[in-house]
């Protein structure tokens, strides 16, 4: 990103100063295009005026959401005609400037007052989401009286990707509509425009489907666990089930509405045709099996392949051969492409559990019949079909990666979360992507030293959220864009989702935004510290794991255990014990891998920056660190 200094707007001479040189920094995320600074400011009073083109479309709520935040949420006051205020300007050019596309913008602060221009109302969206950015904090105090100082400068704008996604699931855990609202607004903050929800999976449905009442009568509920997801016991019959819940359609039309106000799209998935306890606790004969099964109470997934044995006793998969899972599947598919006006549907497709149908009779007439050789094949089948009932309703099918594994119409989208093979495959085969490959993507996995979070099936740390590169290997034409997926097994409220989400979407957010060659390891997590304080005003929970320095181990050549301890940000200094004191910033600090004594017992651990406890206290005990040696 090139940030500039202009010595004057009015002036065509310009003076280029680093960024590290400007006294007045902006902290935006993701890092726009092109921004010229200049070493002026503006100061703004209470009073504002907003100006809006004529030719802003009437049928968007544009106005009154920009009108609501100025005057409610940032308690400004509207001006009245007499006093000369402040005035900002919100203005669809009537040229078009092509290479700002549809959601780019110009924004100029100046003496003049305040100009966001765009070729269309998302444009403006992401201009005025910026400019939030780029007030002081201050303003979130609405008794303020002092005026607001905001720095001059002229910002040119626009994506990288247009699918910049993150995934909710609501399933596991269920997020009420106000709680959908607030990941939203937070969101589009960081100019996302992409909701995926995940409404459907083994423990919960979360959609009223009308022609199929028991999906949410039976199957958004089960009993209510406490404790580690791990070693949750099963239902008992007897036990109420009061966990769960799920949206009217009434509901799915106010998230749509909220959403589209704030330019995101929902994108619904019904998770088919594994995943399916729900659905098969309401309507147990679209299984194989055809046994009475409870909705999922929450345990690990367990994959078929690894463990096959341990999984036997469970039929969570719909049977492709049963003629009404493809009559209930278009009832489903009618009403969500009815609610959800985006164009695509995600059918899901990943992990199915295929046990029963290898020892399904109907199935295996149906392989022979149909010459499906394997079952990788009759998953295929079963998306064939399905991707008809979608096109059928004027929808795109998308799936997980799995559903190109016997075979995928070249009309069906792929979303690549088992690595980016899958996405690279694809859009080799000429198949739009989406790429949430799972190493850097999956945002319930644990965020830093595992020893110290809750563990969810693997690490992923900020720092490689901010490797991400959606086409990297693959046909770049074909890449939609990229998201991030938070599953919610582990997940029990909103401060939780919250923790797991900030800061590691703020990377994504810059990767699905911002060209590669503009952006910066330490100028993006400069700009994260700056927006801690922001989440501190708005009270949403963030992880500061960032803080939290990496340690592995290894054996010198006598076999000593030697740790080697690394920052994941600049700016820190490191303190450790080995005598099972706790470290302080008076204890002699980090400078070379330490050798760990025969006696010790715990590696104790803790990062200052200027002077302030930023980490957490690290306690690795000595049996975690022999296993970390690098082989
Ligand atoms: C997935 O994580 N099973 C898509």
């Amino acid at each position: 990103m090139k940030h500039i200094l202009s010595l004057s707007f009015c002036l065509i001479l310009f003076v280029f100063i680093s960024n590290a040189q400007l006294d007045k920094k902006v902290n935006i995320i993701p890092e726009p295009s092109q921004i010229l600074m200049s070493n002026k400011s503006i100061f703004i009073e209470q009073q504002l005026e907003i100006n809006f083109s004529s030719n802003i479309s009437k049928e968007h709520d544009f106005k009154n959401y920009i009108e609501e935040y100025f005057f409610k949420s940032l308690a400004f006051k509207k001006s009245n005609s007499k006093s000369k205020q402040t005035k900002i300007n919100f203005t669809i050019l009537s040229n078009k400037i092509d290479s700002i596309g549809k959601e780019g913008y110009f924004l100029k602060i100046n003496k003049e007052g305040i100009f966001i221009e765009a070729n269309e109302l998302g444009g403006l969206f992401y201009g005025f989401q910026t400019f939030l950015q780029i007030l002081p904090n201050e303003i979130f105090n609405k008794n303020r009286t002092a005026k607001i100082e905001i720095p001059e400068c002229s910002i040119t704008d626009y994506p990288r990707f247009k699918w910049r996604g993150l995934m909710l699931d609501v399933a596991r855990h269920f997020f009420t509509k106000d709680q959908v609202k607030q990941f939203i607004d937070n969101m589009v903050k960081y100019k996302f425009n992409l909701l995926h929800l995940h409404l459907s999976d083994d423990e919960g449905w979360r959609v009223e489907i009308k022609s199929l009442p028991k999906l949410t009568e039976v199957g958004a509920w089960r009993p209510h666990r406490v404790g580690k997801w791990h070693n949750r016991t099963n239902a008992f019959s007897y036990e109420p089930k009061t966990y769960g819940g799920f949206y009217t359609q009434e509901d799915i039309k106010e998230l749509v509405k909220y959403a589209k106000d704030r330019f995101v799209d929902i994108l619904p998935e019904i998770d088919v045709p594994g995943h399916s306890t729900a659905l098969l606790a309401a309507y147990p004969f679209l299984s194989c099996s055809q046994g009475n099964i409870d909705v999922g109470i929450g345990a690990p997934f367990i994959s078929w392949e690894t463990y096959p044995f341990l999984v036997s006793s469970k039929d969570n998969s719909l049977n492709p051969n049963n003629p009404l899972v493809y009559e209930y599947l278009d009832k489903i598919f009618t009403e969500i492409a009815n609610l959800f006006p985006f164009e695509y549907i995600h059918i899901g497709g990943d992990e199915c559990i295929k046990n029963y149908w290898e020892n399904d009779k109907g199935i295996q007439e149906l392989m022979k019949k149909e010459n499906l050789k394997d079952l990788e094949m009759v998953q295929s089948y079963f998306t064939r079909k399905v991707l008809k009932i979608i096109q059928s309703k004027n929808k795109k099918l998308i799936g997980w990666d799995e559903i190109l594994d016997g075979g995928l119409d070249t009309n069906a989208a792929v979303m690549s979360w088992r690595g980016s093979k899958g996405g690279e495959k694809a859009s080799k085969e000429h198949h739009k992507v989406v790429m949430s490959p799972s190493e850097f993507c999956y945002l319930d996995y644990c965020q830093g030293e595992k020893t110290a979070e809750p563990f969810v099936y693997a690490g992923l740390r900020l720092s490689k959220c901010y490797e991400f590169n959606p086409v990297l290997g693959t046909d770049p034409n074909y890449v939609l864009g990229g998201q991030g997926n938070i599953w919610s097994e582990n997940i029990s409220n909103q401060r939780t989702l919250e923790y797991l989400v900030w800061p590691r979407s703020m990377a994504l957010a810059e990767k699905l935004w911002t060209k590669t060659e503009n952006t910066s390891w330490n100028n993006f997590t400069a700009k994260v510290e700056n927006h801690f304080h922001r989440f501190d005003i708005t009270q949403t929970r963030y992880s500061t794991a960032m803080y939290d320095p990496i340690i592995t181990t290894y054996r010198d050549a006598k076999n000593n255990l030697i740790a080697d301890i690394k920052p994941e940000v600049s700016g820190l200094k490191i303190y450790y014990s080995l005598d099972e004191s706790i470290p302080d910033n008076y204890y002699p600090p980090y400078t070379e891998p330490v050798l760990i004594p025969a006696d010790v017992a715990h590696l104790k651990v803790v990062a200052y920056k200027n002077g302030k406890l930023v980490s957490k206290l690290l306690v690795i005990p000595i049996e975690e660190l022999k296993k970390r040696v690098k082989k």
